[in-house]
């Protein structure tokens, strides 16, 4: 199975990205749009595995606290429009737990810079770039999702198959 850990949102902080999703489809002749329900924040992509009951015990070692976290502003890596997040130390430290933890646990995580972004959309065609304002919104981080991603019937699917609380 393939799997990932993530932040899931508040429904507040959905509401400001279906919006930001909405104003890009108003503003494109085709796209492929993150559905509502798997709008999330990748904190490590694990990837093909079936060492689930690892990757739960990796998950139960983290020792990090709850933490504010704030989504605001938007942009793109090539055909890829996500909205941001606010700079936030405490973000990057459940990050380098997270794969530190998967790593010591025998995964081969990405080791590329956490990029922290959230998958709008891809491959948007239009006649100009689309513009995208994403509010400042706020909420608190107190759980970490392990995420199992599926392909149903040609829709991808998230699932959250663990969660561990933040104290
Ligand atoms: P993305 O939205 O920027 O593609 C599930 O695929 C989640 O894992 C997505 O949030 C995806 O980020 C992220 N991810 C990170 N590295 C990935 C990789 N090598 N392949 C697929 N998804 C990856």
């Amino acid at each position: 199975m393939r799997l990932f850990v993530a932040i899931n949102f508040s429904p507040e902080i959905k509401d400001v990205l279906l919006r930001a999703i909405d104003d890009l489809r108003c503003q494109s002749q085709s796209g492929n749009f993150t559905r509502p329900e798997n709008l999330h924040l990748t904190l490590a992509f694990i990837g093909e595995s079936d060492n689930l009951s690892g990757a739960k015990a990796a998950l139960e070692g983290i020792t990090d606290g709850s933490f504010p976290l704030s989504v605001s502003g938007a942009g793109h890596f090539d055909d890829l429009w996500w909205a941001g997040i606010e700079p936030n130390p405490a973000l990057n430290a459940l990050a380098k737990s997270v794969r530190e933890n998967l790593i010591g646990a025998g995964f081969g995580i990405d080791s590329k810079p956490f990029k922290p972004h959230i998958t709008l959309a891809r491959r948007l065609s239009g006649d100009a770039a689309p513009r995208l304002c994403v509010p400042k919104t706020t909420m608190t981080v107190d759980r970490v999702s392990l995420m199992r991603s599926d392909r149903i019937n040609g829709r991808l699917t998230y699932t959250e198959v663990y969660g561990v609380a933040l104290s």
